[in-house]
């Protein structure tokens, strides 16, 4: 089966920033593993990976976080499945982390020889083409614009299967952090949060989309 454009531009249309689910549809396992998937398989920086995600189906530990995530009210009583998305922090990043080294030898399949020189390189790139070691949070805003990444492709491949989805950026970073820590999901070493994805069905169809034209966000030059 070739999936035709009209097809694709259709589920790019269907998605919006769903602001409340239908509380009793819940999204079948299948559906959401293959949603999962599109996650895992997609796209990173030296394809290191550098992000984990945690499903939080706990309602007691929604409730927790609904009092400082704004932007997620009624998404986060309502959704069927509710994702975090977390970034590995600076020390996981360096080229000499347990992280690193198990990416390239266990994942990667690299002979140590090549595992080195890929190791060289990165480290340049870390120090000199990108500077990402002189600026406090520099690491920390590369690898987590990476996992955004993963949450595009979330978004998009649950629109393909008609299913509803809210990216939320408006939570109080200190709090949420604090209630991670206290109920175990994270304690802020390895991970950092970086935005929460909401999964569901629309309880009412949303407002027709605004877009700029092509005109005014693209230049050929
Ligand atoms: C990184 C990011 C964070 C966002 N955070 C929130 C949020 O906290 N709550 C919310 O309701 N919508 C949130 N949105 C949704 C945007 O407001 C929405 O995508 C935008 O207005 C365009 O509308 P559309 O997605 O319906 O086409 C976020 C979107 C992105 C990409």
């Amino acid at each position: 089966m070739v999936i035709s454009k009209e097809q694709i531009l259709d589920a790019y249309r269907f998605r919006h920033a769903c602001k409340e689910f239908d509380p009793g549809r819940r999204i079948p396992e299948d559906d959401f593993s293959f949603i999962l998937e599109t996650a895992r398989l997609s796209p990173s920086s030296y394809g290191f990976e550098p992000w984990k995600f945690v499903v939080l189906q706990n309602p007691e530990i929604r409730e927790k976080l609904k009092a400082h995530t704004w932007g997620a009210q009624k998404t986060l009583p309502t959704a069927s499945h509710f994702v975090l998305l977390f970034a590995r922090t600076k020390q996981e990043l360096l080229p000499e982390s347990d992280y690193i080294q198990s990416i390239m030898k266990d994942v990667q399949q690299l002979p140590p020889e090549a595992a080195e020189n890929k190791g060289r390189v990165y480290r340049k790139f870390l120090e000199s083409d990108f500077k990402l070691l002189d600026r406090e949070g520099a690491t920390d805003d590369w690898a987590g614009k990476q996992t955004y990444i993963a949450l595009g492709n979330m978004m998009t491949a649950a629109a393909l299967i008609g299913i509803d989805s809210c990216p939320i950026e408006g939570f109080e970073q200190d709090p949420i952090n604090r209630i991670l820590r206290e109920e175990g999901i994270n304690d802020g070493e390895s991970f950092h949060l970086v935005c929460m994805l909401a999964f569901g069905y629309r309880v009412r169809e949303p407002r027709p989309k605004t877009r700029r034209e092509m005109s005014e966000i693209v230049e050929w030059k």
